[in-house]
């Protein structure tokens, strides 16, 4: 079965184009591509963008972009979903070059988020260029990063048959914690090439469409850095710097200006198909990633006893 091959960008609708240029650029190290009144392109590598931002009340996803291989793999995906009574649409021209792609086919998963399968995603004309980052984003084969999505009481095989019976997708694993008495969180992690996931979908209570995007790094001072530009810009963090038990990610989690999270990352797990098992696991967090006010609330204690 031939599937999507990568996540290769998202779209954001934000109510701050300035905030999240500010976010983006000066505090992750991103590339600010193109600029218009009412939309930011972002870029991390050599393609064209990674992010699109425009203007809007949502501060929530719009978007998200997958790359099939080439117009055969997007006709028989296009095929697929029609036969499972999935509505898909082919973008016409305008559209098409807004996303700088060759084809693009718009559907929505069960969740009703908007997905665009696309071919001849565009590479920039110039090289990438961070005015703050000592190595790269980590993209290539494994597309623009991950994204964690909220699944809104689908049940899990209305979702799995869209992203892993029609799109093929295969499952990483599944996690399932406990956070609290009768608090649990329920993830399920599936991958489209080597990286670990670029997709997960979670079982728990947040108000947005997506609970974060991860972008990775080459370089492992990249994210202290980054840490520490978030922190001196008062940026708000959900989690502090942790590491995960199933992609190995080492990581922080920063508020984006629209109140989801940007994943921060360093050292993502890749997968052999051929080797990987599926495993259930019990936590979320190996180490770390506490809530910020949990480590300011342990540190002021230490200061107290001494
Ligand atoms: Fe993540």
């Amino acid at each position: 079965m031939t599937g999507v091959k990568e996540l290769a960008y998202v779209v954001y609708e934000v109510s701050s184009l300035s905030d999240w240029e500010h976010f983006a650029v000066d505090l992750l190290g991103m590339q600010l591509a193109d600029k218009t009144a009412d939309c930011i392109a972002l870029r991390t590598d050599e393609k064209a963008y990674r992010w699109l931002v425009r203007q809007g009340p949502a501060d929530d996803l719009a978007a998200s972009g997958y790359e099939v291989e080439n117009d055969a793999a997007l006709d028989e995906i296009a095929g697929r979903l029609a036969s499972a009574g999935v509505e898909v649409t082919e973008g016409d021209a305008a559209l098409a070059a807004s996303r700088k792609v060759d084809r693009i086919l718009t559907t929505a998963d069960p969740m009703g988020n908007r997905i665009e399968l696309v071919t001849g995603f565009a590479d920039a004309g110039s090289p990438f260029h961070s005015d703050v980052l000592l190595g790269e984003f980590v993209t290539g084969s494994g597309g623009a990063g991950h994204q964690v999505l909220l699944s809104k009481g689908v049940a899990r095989e209305s979702y799995l048959e869209f992203y892993e019976g029609l799109l093929d997708f295969r499952i990483s694993d599944i996690i399932v914690e406990e956070l609290a008495p009768g608090v649990v969180a329920d993830l399920i992690f599936l991958r489209c090439n080597p990286r670990h996931h670029s997709v997960a979908f979670g079982d728990m209570p947040h108000p947005k469409r997506t609970h974060h995007f991860m972008v990775e790094v080459t370089d492992v001072r990249d994210v202290g850095t980054a840490y520490d530009r978030c922190m001196d810009a008062g940026q708000p963090f959900e989690m502090t710097l942790g590491m995960h038990p199933n992609d190995h990610m080492f990581s922080f989690y920063v508020r984006t200006p629209s109140g989801f999270s940007v994943e921060y990352g360093w050292g993502g797990l890749l997968v052999d198909d051929d080797t990987w098992q599926v495993k259930t696991l019990d936590r979320l967090h190996s180490w770390g990633h506490r809530p910020p006010e949990v480590v300011a609330e342990l540190l002021s204690q230490g200061k107290d006893a001494h």
